[in-house]
């Protein structure tokens, strides 16, 4: 099939950004979305032109670099996947795409689709480390956990800090995200002993960083890959609120 790319390109930071439109031809339906790229990229390069600059790395749903809005939906319009699981029969031959960065305050652009995302990362360095000494696989599992608990710490461990939440939000807010990260700890309890120290930190971090408020349009789960539910968030602020009262 062929394709219409619109695409964002934007040679630095400080330079202006603009849409150029490209010709995909010979695209397979087998194709995934960043091989599709891939194509692309070498017949530009064929061409003497300038690669369209991507982030990738694993691309199989794991390290979450592949963070493009594809038709105006972070990862592309099928749930619980990210741009690198996007298969190519998902479009029609004749499509228009447009394929854009991350637009956030806190993720500037640094490339055409590259964005920093190591906000991110510092919100979570500002969490810290875990002090209990967890030992071995057979020890740490003598430590009674309730299955329930259990469960949802697992489902929050999912989040791959992809930023997709952020993309999504209008207010580019990074709720979902700390809901996740600070719920995987406070749900254990291995996790409790930083606990109150824990989410005030990580939302101090996330507000310096310029990430906005969260006001429950939900957008941030629709957008996750990992599908990580809102209800992480209200244990976020549940967590926040219990910490401000004994600070
Ligand atoms: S919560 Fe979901 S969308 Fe947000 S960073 Fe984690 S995996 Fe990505
Ligand atoms: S390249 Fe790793 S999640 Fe897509």
């Amino acid at each position: 099939m062929t394709l219409t790319l619109k695409i964002w390109r934007q040679k630095g930071p400080d330079a202006p950004g603009r849409f150029v439109t490209y010709e995909a031809g010979d695209v397979s339906p087998d194709m995934s979305f960043l091989e599709m790229l891939d194509m692309l990229n070498q017949d530009l390069i064929k061409k003497g032109e300038e690669p369209v600059a991507f982030e990738n790395d694993c691309r199989e749903g794991i390290c979450g670099a592949c963070s493009v809005m594809i038709n105006g939906q972070a990862h592309g319009s099928k749930r619980g996947i990210t741009a690198c699981q996007l298969h190519m029969r998902l479009f029609n031959n004749g499509d228009t795409v447009t394929i854009e960065p991350w637009r956030a305050k806190a993720f500037p652009v640094i490339k055409d689709l590259v964005v920093d995302r190591s906000a991110l990362d510092r919100v979570m360095q500002a969490g810290g480390f875990v002090s209990v000494r967890t030992g071995a696989v057979p020890d740490a599992n003598a430590v009674p956990v309730p299955k329930e608990n259990a469960d949802k710490a697992m489902d929050a461990a999912a989040c791959i800090g992809c930023g997709a939440c952020v993309a999504a939000c209008k207010n580019a807010s990074a709720m979902l995200f700390l809901g996740a990260k600070v719920s995987q700890y406070a749900l254990l309890p291995q996790g409790h002993p930083e606990r109150t120290r824990r989410v005030l930190a990580m939302v101090e971090a996330a507000d310096k960083e310029g990430f906005g408020n969260c006001t429950n349009t939900s957008e941030c789960e629709a957008a996750c890959p990992k599908e990580i539910s809102v209800t992480h968030i209200a244990r976020l602020n549940r967590e926040l609120l219990r910490a401000a009262l004994r600070a």
